[in-house]
């Protein structure tokens, strides 16, 4: 059996990724693609408990490398008791987040540096690296609205002041100017099925084998 497909979804707060990916999986499905849709940090009991560590309490309960490494002890447990035995069984994964946000928002935005960030991927991962990335870039101050007007918890990160969302913009920017073959830089503004089908489009480019079932899943 062929090894699924690895997708992750990026971006910072706001931007409608959580939507999209049940969407994505949602067309997947009816193309005749077995998905998983799943979510950092989180997707595996030990790593929801690690979620609820770092996502509550105050800004300063944890030092940003304190938070990289709980994120990573997160990522450790989902990728070896969900992902990997996924893939593996032929299904593809879509993970609404997965390390690029570790690189860009405790790397950059919390100011660890991406060097760093990188070292602790490479001892964790062992070069185990998402095929495919759809960045949501949209405009922060935009975001940060859609965010309050959602009325749902703020959380640790939600809080923080527009300089680290315009932070992790260009954080998120510079991280697929480097990889232009594994991500894929979205405009996240628009409606739903605008933004649906920007998405199909990518995937029709990265799977020309799947474009016929994904357009007509699409329509
Ligand atoms: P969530 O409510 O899922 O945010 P969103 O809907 O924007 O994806 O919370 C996840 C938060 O965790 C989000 O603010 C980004 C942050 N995060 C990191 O700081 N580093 C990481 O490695 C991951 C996976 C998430």
């Amino acid at each position: 059996m062929e090894r699924g497909q690895f997708i992750t979804f990026e971006g910072g707060e706001g931007a409608g990724k959580t939507t999209q990916a049940k969407m994505l999986c949602e067309a997947l499905e009816s193309a005749g693609i077995e998905t998983l849709l799943t979510r950092e940090p989180g997707g595996t009991f030990g790593a929801e408990s690690i979620r609820k560590l770092v996502l509550e309490g105050t800004q300063d309960r944890w030092s940003g490398m304190s938070e990289l490494l709980l994120m990573y002890a997160a990522r450790l447990d989902h990728v070896e008791k969900l992902i990997k035995p996924a893939l593996e069984r032929g299904v593809w994964v879509i993970s609404d987040r997965f390390a690029d946000s570790s690189l860009a928002y405790q790397g950059y935005a919390r100011g660890l540096g991406a060097d760093k960030v990188r070292a602790v991927h490479e001892a964790v991962m062992d070069g185990f690296t998402p095929d495919l990335t759809i960045l949501f870039d949209m405009d922060p101050i935009v975001a940060m609205k859609r965010v309050e007007t959602r009325g749902e918890e703020i959380s640790r990160f939600d809080a923080e002041d527009i300089h680290f969302h315009k932070t992790l913009r260009q954080a998120f920017l510079s991280i697929a100017e480097e990889e232009p073959d594994r991500v894929f830089t979205l405009d996240a503004d628009g409606s739903r099925s605008g933004v649906h089908t920007r998405i199909l489009f990518a995937l029709t480019q990265k799977y020309p084998q799947f474009a016929g079932q994904l357009t007509r899943a699409a329509s």
